[in-house]
């Protein structure tokens, strides 16, 4: 799995823009305004998991301003961090970034007071640990963030599902010149639980509110936790 990541790392920003005709941007600007109240607290302390070059880190960043909070990205690919690193801005404002695995992070309990992660944790092996882990690092009343993809219903649904899977396969495997991973996101969404399913998950592993927000039909969605 991690090499798979370093495989497509090269040509992970323009692919990623490429697929989803930028609306990436907006669904990362759109889940950093959600969490305002905490980016913009001086104390604030907030973990973007699976960060891989960092856009999702950036917005962040973008929308705590000059506030104070600190902000780290982890991932467990050297490579994606490698791309991070040489994006950030040298004025000191950018955030930290950390090679760890999100199964077992490098931070004490009751660390952060918001965890957020973009299209990274439908990759984990396995989703409760995941769940588990980020409810140990994050502070009573802290927050958590999942963005991930989702499987829209309906005749959006189905056009989407010919794009995601015969499509978007086939001009990723184009633009990379690797075949494998762009065959394994169609199934990795497969794979996602669906929302009712993740929510009753998140409260299994200990978040006291959860909910599901659709972003551009369902296409994506935000996962939000909110522990006790
Ligand atoms: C699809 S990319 C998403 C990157 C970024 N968050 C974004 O929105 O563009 C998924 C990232 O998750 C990372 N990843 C997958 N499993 C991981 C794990 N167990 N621990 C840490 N990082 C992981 C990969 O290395 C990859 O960089």
């Amino acid at each position: 799995m991690q090499e798979m990541f370093t495989s497509i790392a090269p040509r992970y920003d323009l692919l990623n823009h490429v697929l989803s005709f930028n609306v990436d941007r907006m669904w990362w600007r759109r889940t950093a305004r959600r969490f305002q109240h905490i980016l913009k607290r001086s104390d604030a302390r907030i973990l973007d998991l699976c960060c891989g070059t960092g856009d999702m880190t950036f917005a962040l960043r973008q929308r705590a301003g000059k506030s104070g909070s600190r902000i780290w990205g982890a991932d467990f690919s050297h490579a994606m961090l490698q791309r991070a690193t040489a994006k950030s801005a040298v004025d000191g404002s950018s955030p930290t970034w950390i090679e760890a695995d999100a199964l077992t992070l490098p931070f004490p309990c009751t660390n952060f007071d918001l965890v957020t992660s973009a299209f990274g944790f439908r990759n984990l092996v396995d989703y409760d640990a995941g769940l588990r882990e980020i409810v140990r690092v994050l502070r009573p009343g802290g927050e958590c963030g999942i963005l991930d993809f989702g499987e829209p219903s309906g005749a959006v649904g189905a056009i989407y599902r010919i794009y995601f899977k015969q499509v978007l396969p086939r001009i990723g495997t184009m633009i990379s010149g690797i075949r494998g991973p762009y065959a394994y996101l169609p199934a990795s969404v497969e794979r996602f639980p669906p929302p009712e399913q993740m929510l009753e998950r998140m409260k299994t592993a200990g978040f006291e509110q959860v909910s599901w927000t659709p972003y551009t039909f369902g296409i994506a969605g935000l996962y939000w936790g909110k522990t006790a």
